[in-house]
């Protein structure tokens, strides 16, 4: 294991009923508020409503933020803190998925820095402060609702990058599982893929001696590889959207990954294809993920046999060790496409065409990984074998 110093400020509120719980803790942080959210669910499903009822009663004056898209963009983020700093905001509430939440840091940051704030979201200014801000989770996926960070796209430059500081941690978030039975069968999935892949950032890691996180990570694993099945057929089961919420704060929230660096090569490749193509983040994860594994395994054979036996439970009697490392990672391509999931950049209508700019996007800041370090045409490679 590596030293390592574990801190997470983020307040988590879970269970059933909890959003009254707003009425005691935005007035913590302030009465003049900015309400970030999405293209419209929150209105559809009425929880929209019953924020502003709890937020008249808490007498605050609201502002509003409307629109921010999946996969945020850059001049939202811009938009939010204009609204910011002309009303003299003081706390920001975002009510939605990781986009909305994503985006609600950023304005966050944005709103107490001067400059242009994909100076901060490149990594080329340092920030040292941030208005606070709280969140209603929507969306079982990103985990962005208990940990510091954000992925922001530049839609003119098409650049994706996440970014996080000490100061994008949300103050509270509260989780009421009922908030995601709305949510569509596609984006469920999406959802568990990308918890999953979380997971697995964690686990192909270079430190040796890691046995507690292995096991956590694989229990996760095994606890999503149990509910997602269930789920995609019964959407509207409390109990299946409880384990899975929970699943998706777990799994990047800090607690499984202490003690070493996780690879998020994947993440980095992903990034790239959502930036030109604008595609879901947990779809392009499970198209490329499997890819990146079958290009990775000779790095360490031993690791993808563990996550084979342990996740997958192949039996290794009379296989060499790489076959059974290969065969979990099938397992992983078939349990992805039993769910529902993409597999192909062909099902998202990518073509060869572009991959000489995802290579160029993944790279653009330097060699990425840390499982193995990957150059660029390691990068192109894993694209094409993901057509
Ligand atoms: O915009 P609205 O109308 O709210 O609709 C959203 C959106 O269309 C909809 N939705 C959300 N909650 C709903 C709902 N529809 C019905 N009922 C509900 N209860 O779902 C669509 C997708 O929402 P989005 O927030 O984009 O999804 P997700 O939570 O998967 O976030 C994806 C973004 O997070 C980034 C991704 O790159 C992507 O930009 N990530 C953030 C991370 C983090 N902060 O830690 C880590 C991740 O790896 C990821 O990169
Ligand atoms: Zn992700």
């Amino acid at each position: 294991m590596d030293n390592f110093i574990f801190h997470n400020p983020t307040k988590l509120i879970f269970g059933k009923k909890q959003l009254e719980k707003l009425k005691t803790e935005v007035p913590k942080y302030g009465k003049r508020i900015l309400l970030v959210y999405g293209g419209g669910s929150i209105k559809r499903s009425g929880l929209y409503d019953q924020v502003k009822r709890i937020l008249n009663e808490c007498d605050t004056e609201v502002y509003e933020l409307q629109g921010v898209e999946p996969n945020p963009r850059l001049s939202t983020v811009k938009r939010g803190i204009a609204l910011c700093k002309d009303n003299a905001i003081d706390f920001l509430l975002a009510v939605g998925g990781g986009s909305v939440i994503d985006c609600t840091k950023a304005i966050a940051v944005g709103a107490k820095f001067d400059g242009d704030p994909w100076l901060f979201i490149t990594r080329k200014s340092p920030v040292s402060d941030a208005l606070p801000f709280g969140t209603v989770l929507t969306l079982a996926a990103t985990g962005s609702e208990m940990n510091p960070n954000s992925v922001i796209t530049n839609w003119e430059t098409h650049e994706k990058y996440g970014w996080s500081c000490p100061y994008s941690y949300p103050a509270f978030s509260i989780l009421d599982p009922s908030f995601t039975f709305s949510v569509p069968k596609n984006q469920t999935i999406y959802g568990m893929v990308d918890m999953m892949a979380h997971v697995f950032e964690h686990y192909f890691h270079p430190t040796e001696h890691t046995p507690l996180q292995d096991r956590l990570c694989e229990s996760i694993l095994q606890t999503v590889i149990d509910a997602a099945p269930k789920l995609v057929r019964n959407l509207d089961n409390y109990d299946l959207r409880e384990t899975i919420l929970y699943c998706g704060t777990m799994a990047l929230n800090g607690m499984v990954s202490m003690g070493f660096n996780g690879d998020w090569a994947s993440h980095n490749l992903e990034h790239a294809v959502s930036a030109v193509y604008d595609i879901p983040h947990g779809g392009g994860l499970a198209i490329l993920f499997p890819n990146w594994m079958k290009y990775n395994l000779d790095v360490n054979v031993g690791r993808f046999k563990q996550m084979a036996e342990r996740v997958f439970h192949i039996e290794s009697e009379g296989k060499s060790d790489r076959d059974v490392a290969l065969e979990g990672i099938e397992a992983l391509r078939q349990f992805w496409t039993s769910i529902g999931a993409p597999s192909r950049l062909a099902d998202y209508g990518i073509d060869d065409s572009k991959l000489n700019l995802l290579a160029d996007r993944a790279m653009a800041r330097g060699e990425f990984g840390q499982f193995r370090k990957l150059d660029r045409e390691d990068a192109f490679a894993i694209y094409q074998a993901s057509l």
